[in-house]
């Protein structure tokens, strides 16, 4: 049993706080992701439930045990930071082992567990070596293996994947999320890259300025962000945004931005009134070409294609506005093109203007 509980945290250097009364559960098993802008305080709320950094204020519970006071060595915890920190002058194999052996483990089990994490991580062929024949992703591997020999209660990854090349990251990212599947320790992992949160983690706590923005499932904080700024930091490409009015028709709702004018779900935003400002959300992923008379359609003039591979983006420009969608069909499309392209009114997000919460009724399900 593993589960973390953060009751009331406050983290300040100095006067100014970078932690701001944060509360969050954990569950036993779980592949938690915290995700920010650079600054937000990810590392800050990891080394604070590793031991490393004091809290200010506030309670740290690992397995329903008060730790806040207790030593990183009396956690029962493993980290794997952004740089390998391995000892140059000892094999691989000696790097992998260095902890047991400081703490007297007999011979035989220190060989077991090591021929068990060099299993899992791909590491056989490189024991006898010197970290400094391996590769960036190898001494990564070897960072990860010396913290999950030891079995800790929970395992801390501070943007273990950052200082490799894309290909080596996605290859990473998948084998952590495996042994995750196979060693089930509960872990928080800790990125900028919204990407890398999407993909690995069961849940992802989205954080900024110090604060907790949302937390939920991958599928929740895309299809069912919080607020704008959860919106906005969550897809590629990014989400278009459209200052926009409502009116309330025969129909139901309306939201005209000048020319744009867009079908609402009423069943979704069940506050909106006629005569309210919002902000629209729409993301590109969610619209495609369409005919001109079609339900929500758009036009608007190419002003450039992004081959994205099997796909492409297409910005487009109405109205004075830049809105890009991104459609399969990319290749037939050239600048200065007028194009048809809408959304679903399901798929069309709304927030409030001043406060940037999202307006959909939180009773309504995905
Ligand atoms: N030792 C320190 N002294 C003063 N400010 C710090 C210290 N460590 C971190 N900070 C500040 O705390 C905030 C959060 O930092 P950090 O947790 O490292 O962010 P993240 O990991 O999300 O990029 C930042 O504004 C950073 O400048
Ligand atoms: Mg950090």
């Amino acid at each position: 049993m593993a589960n973390i509980s953060c009751t009331d945290i406050v983290k300040a250097y100095g006067a100014h706080p970078v932690i701001d009364g944060l509360n969050l559960e954990i569950p036993d098993h779980q592949f938690v992701v915290f995700l920010g802008p650079s600054g937000c305080g990810k590392s800050t709320m990891l080394r604070m439930i590793a031991g490393l950094e004091d809290v200010t204020g506030g309670t740290i519970e690992i397995s329903d045990e008060d730790v806040t006071t207790l030593p990183p060595g009396e956690r029962d915890v493993a980290m794997v930071f952004q740089s390998y920190a391995l000892y140059p002058h000892m094999s691989v194999a000696d790097n992998i082992t260095f902890g047991l052996r400081r703490q007297s483990v007999a011979r035989d089990e220190i060989d077991r567990r090591l021929n068990h994490v060099a299993g899992l991580l791909g590491l056989e062929p490189f024991l006898d070596r010197k970290p400094k024949n391996l590769s960036g992703g190898q001494q990564q591997r070897v960072a990860m293996a010396r913290a999950m020999i030891k079995t800790p209660k929970v395992f801390l990854f501070d943007e273990p994947l950052s200082n490799l090349d894309a290909k080596l990251r996605e290859k990473l990212r998948t084998e952590i999320r495996k042994i995750h599947l196979s060693l089930k320790t509960t872990t928080i992992f800790v990125t900028h890259d919204q990407l890398e949160a999407m993909t690995i983690a069961d849940s992802i706590v989205l954080m900024q300025s110090g604060r907790i923005e949302q937390i939920g499932t991958p599928d929740e904080i895309f299809e069912r962000p919080a607020s704008r700024f959860v919106a906005d930091f969550i897809g590629t490409p990014a989400m278009n945004f459209l200052q926009a009015k409502i009116s309330v028709d025969p129909e139901g709702l309306l939201a005209t931005a000048g020319e744009i004018a867009l079908r609402l779900s009423p069943e979704m935003f069940p506050s909106l009134k006629d005569g309210s400002d919002v902000e629209l959300g729409l993301r590109p992923s969610r619209m495609d070409l369409c005919e001109p008379d079609a339900t929500n359609a758009l036009t608007g003039h190419v002003v450039l294609v992004e081959n994205m591979g099997s796909e492409g983006q297409i910005i487009t420009e109405m109205d004075g506005q830049e809105i890009s969608f991104v459609t399969k069909e990319f290749r037939r499309l050239q600048p200065g093109q007028t194009v048809h392209f809408a959304i679903h009114p399901e798929h069309i997000h709304v927030f409030d203007p001043k406060t940037g919460k999202s307006l959909r009724s939180p009773d309504e399900t995905l």
